[in-house]
């Protein structure tokens, strides 16, 4: 009897343990599933940003005429030439300023690139080229 009651306490403990973490995969995505995780093909530190940063409107779930654009969810099936395009594209807009959006940064002003995002972003793209 004893066995079964610890058992069930244990996995009652992974049940919630599962639950939480998966909350928490949800709260950096800004409460919206993004999938994939392309983390394969771009590096955590990058992924992390354009997530957080990009991925309200240039993903699966985003706007229209942003994923038509560009669509970081799919990134793992473009080719790597095609990759290496739309990373130099990502860097200029940066660099520039236009991305992301205003409006969408009035709303998120804790979510305005910082110097470091920029840089750390076009060091990949430079990276890609070679
Ligand atoms: C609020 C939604 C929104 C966010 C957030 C956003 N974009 Fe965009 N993006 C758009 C839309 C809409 C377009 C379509 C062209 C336009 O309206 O300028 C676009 C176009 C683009 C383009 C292709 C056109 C161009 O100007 O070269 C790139 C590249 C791009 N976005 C990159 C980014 C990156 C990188 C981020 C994050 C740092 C980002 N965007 C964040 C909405 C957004």
């Amino acid at each position: 009897m004893k066995k079964i009651i610890g058992l069930s306490i244990l996995s009652a403990g992974i049940f919630i343990v599962f639950f939480l973490t998966t909350n928490v995969t949800n709260a950096i995505g800004g409460g919206k599933a993004v999938t994939p995780n392309p983390a394969g093909t771009m590096p955590d530190s990058v992924f992390t940003f354009l997530k957080t940063t990009c991925m309200d409107c240039h993903s699966d779930n985003g706007s229209g005429i942003a994923k038509g654009q560009l669509n970081l969810s799919k990134w793992d099936g473009l080719t790597v030439e095609k990759q290496k395009n739309e990373a130099q594209d990502i860097c200029k807009v940066l660099t520039k300023g236009t991305m992301p959006k205003k409006g969408w940064l009035k709303k998120n002003p804790d979510l305005t690139p910082k110097k470091s995002d920029i840089e750390m972003v076009c060091n990949w793209s430079e990276s890609l080229k070679k």
